[in-house]
């Protein structure tokens, strides 16, 4: 595949790493890492270098095709191979425990060579980097189809609401639900966005302000308490998020933050509209409630992104990334399949 500025994450020439850019540097410094470790994949997930669900998902396809061919050169059998991929698999499914899409990706993965395993090393190993190619593929496809629904739901001249970062970084170059938007400058259209910060780790701030700047978005940047008197003055027309898990039932997990925007949208009559592939809707997940929550670090909170501490060092913290958003309070759910509007019943 051919690879653009405004992929995130993407293989080297040489086939022996992943280049991605490092997200938690940005918007001061675009500077790339070079990962080819269990543990430094890993890391990067966990510490937010690679984030945004479905470019997790992407990130995943890769790291199993290189975890792959370095279990190939040092097995000799096919069945410690396997075990050794699936533990590494079960590792990295772990760094972000609410995002589907990396278990998603990993078990495609898995699946690949599972499907392979009677042919020799080096097939099962390029059947395995062509299915993470088709991961990243397929996701610039549907981040494309997603964008071309998500125009159909506003009008030229309108603001929308953002919150955390659902773009090009987060995903391969349109996003999820700044694609509409990303999309609409391209056809002409003025849009404009109202961005949220999305405290503590700034993606809104950070991340949607310089993408939206890039694409040649008009954007304003607010603090996530003051998304409120936006809408009540009446200046957006929807509001746009995306998603790190879908429950069967559209129950939403998404950045911390998510819930509350929603809750006030429903107060105003905003509609509150969640953009995601399919492959982050978790059939086997009933409602919200199922979702687990991953708890960060404090220091987030107290430290990172001020010069020094802005509280005490002895407070107690609670630094849940994401939280669940009824699906009662959401307008409607964008796939590539189209705008699914309530009752949610994902198969
Ligand atoms: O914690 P992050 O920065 O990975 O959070 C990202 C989001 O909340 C996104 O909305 C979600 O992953 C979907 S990205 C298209």
């Amino acid at each position: 595949m051919k690879y653009e500025v405004n992929d995130p994450v993407r293989l080297t020439d040489d086939g022996k790493a992943i280049l991605a850019i490092d997200q938690t540097l940005l918007p001061n410094h675009v500077a790339y890492i070079r990962l080819e470790k269990p543990q430094e994949m890993f890391d990067a997930i966990k510490t937010m270098q690679v984030r945004g669900a479905p470019c997790i998902g992407i990130f995943a396809g890769y790291a199993m095709f290189l975890q792959a061919k370095s279990l190939a050169s040092i097995h000799t059998d096919k069945e410690h191979f396997y075990q050794d991929l699936h533990k590494f698999a079960k590792f990295l499914s772990t760094a972000r425990p609410t995002v589907m899409n990396l278990p998603w990706a990993l078990k495609r993965m898995e699946r690949t060579a599972a499907n392979n395993m009677r042919r020799s090393f080096d097939t099962i190993v390029e059947a395995m980097r062509r299915e993470a190619v088709e991961i990243h593929e397929q996701n610039i496809r549907t981040c494309y189809a997603i964008a071309n629904f998500g125009l159909t739901l506003i009008n030229d001249g309108d603001s929308v609401m953002t919150y955390c970062n659902a773009g090009a970084l987060a995903t391969s170059r349109y996003g999820t639900g700044l694609g509409p938007l990303i999309l609409g400058a391209q056809k002409g259209m003025d849009l404009h966005a109202y961005i949220c910060e999305t405290r503590p780790m700034l993606q809104g701030a950070r991340l949607s302000a310089y993408e939206l700047g890039n694409a040649g978005v008009k954007s304003t940047l607010i603090c996530d308490n003051m998304a409120a008197v936006v809408m009540q003055q009446g200046w957006v027309k929807a509001c746009f998020v995306g998603a790190d898990r879908v429950a069967k039932n559209g129950d939403t997990a998404n950045k911390i933050g998510t819930l509350g925007l929603a809750v006030l949208a429903k107060h105003y009559k905003i509609p509150f509209y969640v953009f995601c592939p399919s492959s982050t809707i978790d059939i086997s997940c009933d409602d919200g409630s199922k979702i687990v929550m991953e708890v960060r670090d404090s220091d987030e909170i107290k430290r990172e992104y001020f010069k020094s501490p802005v509280a005490p060092d002895a407070v107690d913290c609670f630094n849940p990334a994401s939280d669940i958003t009824d699906a009662r309070l959401i307008s409607a759910i964008i796939t590539e399949d189209g705008i699914n509007y309530p009752p949610y019943d994902f198969n």
